[in-house]
Parts: C-alpha cells; structure tokens; sequence
C-alpha cells in the first residue's frame, strides 16, 4: 500500500506517519516546508504537483489546514476566508484533486475536531469550517468512483498539545494512541462517509 500523508511534521501528522511507517513500506510525508515532498493545500497546483510527482497512491491521509482565532466580536470576513481557504477549501481541493490520482479502492481521509460539536472560546471560525467538512464528507463519499472511499477523522484535543487535566470544548485531552486508531480505521476498513470522533 502506497500513503501519503499531509502535515506529517504536525502533532497529528508527525505521528501518524511514524506510526504507518511501522507497518508499511512506502509512506511519503508532505507539508509546506519539506525538502522531499513540499505541498500547500491552499493552492491547486501545488497539490497537483505533489500527486503528479509520486506513484499512484492508495491512500491519502490530510491532517493539516488552520483557521483563525478569535472571538466572534473580532472575527472579519477575511479571518473566516482564512479557515475557508485553508482547512475547508485546502480539504476539498485535495479530495477533488486526489480522486484522479488514486489506485482503484483507495481512500482519503480528512481532519477537522472536536470543534465541529463543541463550542470552545475564539474556535468560531474552526467550528465553521469543521461543520462544513463533515456535511462535505457526507456528501461527497456517495459520488466518488472507483470505490474510492473518503473519511474524516474528529479528534478531541491531543494530550501533549493541551494540559491533560484541562477541559478544551468541555472535554478533556484525548492521548494520540486514540487518533492514530481513527486514522488507521479509516485506512483499512470498509467504510466510506464516515465522521470518526473521539473526545
Ligand atoms: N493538535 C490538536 O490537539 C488537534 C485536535 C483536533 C484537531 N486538530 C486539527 O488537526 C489538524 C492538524 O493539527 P496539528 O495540531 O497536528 O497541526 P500542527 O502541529 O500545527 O502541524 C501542521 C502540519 O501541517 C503542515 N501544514 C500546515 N499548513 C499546511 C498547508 N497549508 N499545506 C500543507 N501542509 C501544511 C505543517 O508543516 P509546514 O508548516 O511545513 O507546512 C505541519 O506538518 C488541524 O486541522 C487541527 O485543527 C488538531
């Protein structure tokens, strides 16, 4: 099995990839800043690029794309086009973008959190663009061909990132052992469509 995974120098990224890297082969790690394998979800092309530069791919996995934090009193139309652009529209690109580029019965799955549910001070715009997401991934799985399936996976905040013994959205930490499993459930089960939360 062929998997990329976006964002692999992130928290969730970083060890998502190691975690794949255990058990298969081939694994590319992308993010902006890589030397191998540079990618920015906010741009088209650069996605294109990436995918036309590896094999055909199996599997992709996407955990990067950010939003801007701030109360709602503050938020201006262009902080939301931050999150739109990035993890809403940087998500979307890449899942219309990937589906010409994977194997038969590949898959993608996306991230976006606890947010999408849960309200946490200055997360408005994320709330935003996570909602989208999960209508997005709803939607979408019943019209990609070649039983390509497309997922997204909803963790809490991460342990390590956020103090163990603090609420974040009225829930506490979630160990990252729990995020990989969601990510790994996308990736080897039979399943398409699905929301997969852990908070
Ligand atoms: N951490 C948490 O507790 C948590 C909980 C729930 C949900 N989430 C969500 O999970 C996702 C990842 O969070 P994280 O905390 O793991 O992020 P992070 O630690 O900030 O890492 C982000 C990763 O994505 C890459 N990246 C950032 N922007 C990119 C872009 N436009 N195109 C391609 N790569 C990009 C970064 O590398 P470069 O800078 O080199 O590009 C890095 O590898 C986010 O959408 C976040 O909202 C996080």
């Amino acid at each position: 099995m062929k998997i990329l995974v976006i964002g692999a120098t992130g928290t969730i990224g970083k060890a998502v990839y190691e975690s794949l890297k255990k058990e298969y082969t081939t694994v590319y790690g992308a993010h902006r800043n890589s030397s191998s394998y540079p990618v920015d979800i906010t741009d088209k092309n650069s996605i294109r690029e990436l995918l036309e530069k590896l094999p055909k791919l199996d599997a992709i996995i996407n955990a990067a794309g950010t939003a801007s934090w701030k109360p709602l009193y503050d938020l201006t139309e262009e902080d939301y086009y931050i999150g739109i652009k990035s993890k809403l529209m940087g998500q979307v690109n890449l899942v219309n973008i990937a589906k010409e580029y994977l194997n038969d019965n590949g898959s993608i799955t996306l991230t976006t959190g606890i947010l999408a549910e849960h309200y946490e001070p200055g997360a408005v715009a994320l709330s935003l663009v996570n909602g989208a997401l999960h209508s997005f991934v709803n939607a979408a799985s019943n019209e990609l061909e070649r039983n390509i399936r497309l997922n997204v996976v909803a963790p809490g905040a991460i342990a390590g990132d956020f103090p163990e013994d603090k609420k974040f959205a009225g829930y506490f930490p979630i160990p990252i052992d729990d995020a990989i499993a969601m990510y790994q459930k996308s990736l080897t089960e039979n399943n398409t469509g699905q929301i997969l939360k852990k908070y």
